[in-house]
């Protein structure tokens, strides 16, 4: 016989009677709603705080479509352009752009590209000729501009590039589109010219534009070794792939700038092309310069 006044009892009576399988699936089942629940809702806080912060400096506007463009000069645009960027370092400035081309665009490069390969060169210094620095820089590659290309990909890209830097696309040189194979790098170096080692210029490169049109399995990292004033006081060996390293992933761009604002060359742009370990590299480089007409 149960005495009525042992309430513990009877509760315990009460849960036993449910069987413990079905207890424990309870206990699953608040398990899962108090988890999945949580995470919907930090998911939902840190969009509306990430389009807080990037897209709009004012509390109130959660969604860009609340606002209107502003009345535009002649020369603007009537619309918002969005181009995600994440800023990877400031010594030197680098930015990053993910998925700033297509598959379909990045393809189509490559296939311009291939039938006019040839081993990449070099602009030379005092003393330095093609057969001692030809194992500085061993890919190939070739020029392309995009009034050349009939099927307006580089059109459209250098259009994109224009807008993501606002430096006008007659600044740019023609696309550099260079094949990495196995093994193939470019040791560290500057893309700006130094007046002192190449001799004056008519025009400098202000910055420069990498969009990586291929996946690399393993290696072919852009490299910036001095980033952010690392090993620069130190003896550093120019083949050696350290410091700041961007892994290839098709489509995606990387911009950053030779110069400082006042025009000298930034010694933290140092960069280079780690060897290719597995796979294969494919990039097209556009170099920007302060002038609209080069050499
Ligand atoms: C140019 O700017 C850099 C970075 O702000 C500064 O370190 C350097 O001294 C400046 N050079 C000249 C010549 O003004």
């Amino acid at each position: 016989m149960k005495s009525r006044g042992k309430t513990g009892a009877g509760i315990i009576t009460g849960w036993s009677s449910m069987g413990l399988p079905a207890v424990f699936l309870l206990c699953i089942f608040f398990f899962f709603l108090g988890f999945f629940g949580s995470s919907l809702f930090s998911q939902q806080v840190e969009n509306e705080s990430a389009s807080l912060h990037i897209t709009r400096p004012r509390p109130r506007m959660l969604n860009q479509n609340e606002y209107d463009p502003m009345p535009q000069g002649d020369s603007g645009d009537d619309y918002f352009t969005t181009i995600p960027f994440q800023i990877l370092s400031w010594k030197p400035r680098a930015l990053y752009f993910p998925g700033f081309a297509t598959e379909q665009q990045c393809n189509g490069i490559i296939k311009m590209a291939k039938v006019k390969l040839a081993p990449s060169t070099l602009a030379l210094r005092k003393g330095e000729t093609a057969e001692n620095t030809k194992d500085i820089r061993t890919s190939s590659g070739m020029f392309v501009s995009s009034y050349e290309d009939k099927t307006g990909i580089l059109d459209q890209i250098e259009k994109k590039i224009e807008r993501a830097t606002m430096i006008p696309r007659r600044h740019g040189e023609a696309f550099n589109v260079l094949r990495y194979d196995l093994g193939q790098k470019y040791n560290s170096h500057y893309d700006a010219f130094n007046p002192t080692e190449y001799g004056p210029q008519k025009s400098q490169r202000i910055a420069s534009f990498l969009l990586y049109l291929s996946d690399v399995e393993e290696g072919g990292e852009t490299m910036f070794p001095f980033e952010n004033g690392e090993n620069a006081d130190s003896n550093y060996d120019f083949r050696k792939c350290i410091g700041l390293k961007i892994k290839p992933r098709k489509g995606d761009g990387l911009l950053f700038y030779s110069l400082y604002p006042n025009g000298t060359i930034d010694p933290t742009s140092l960069h280079g092309s780690c060897p290719v370990i597995k796979g294969q590299k494919w990039v097209a480089t556009k170099w920007l310069r302060n002038e609209e007409d080069f050499d």
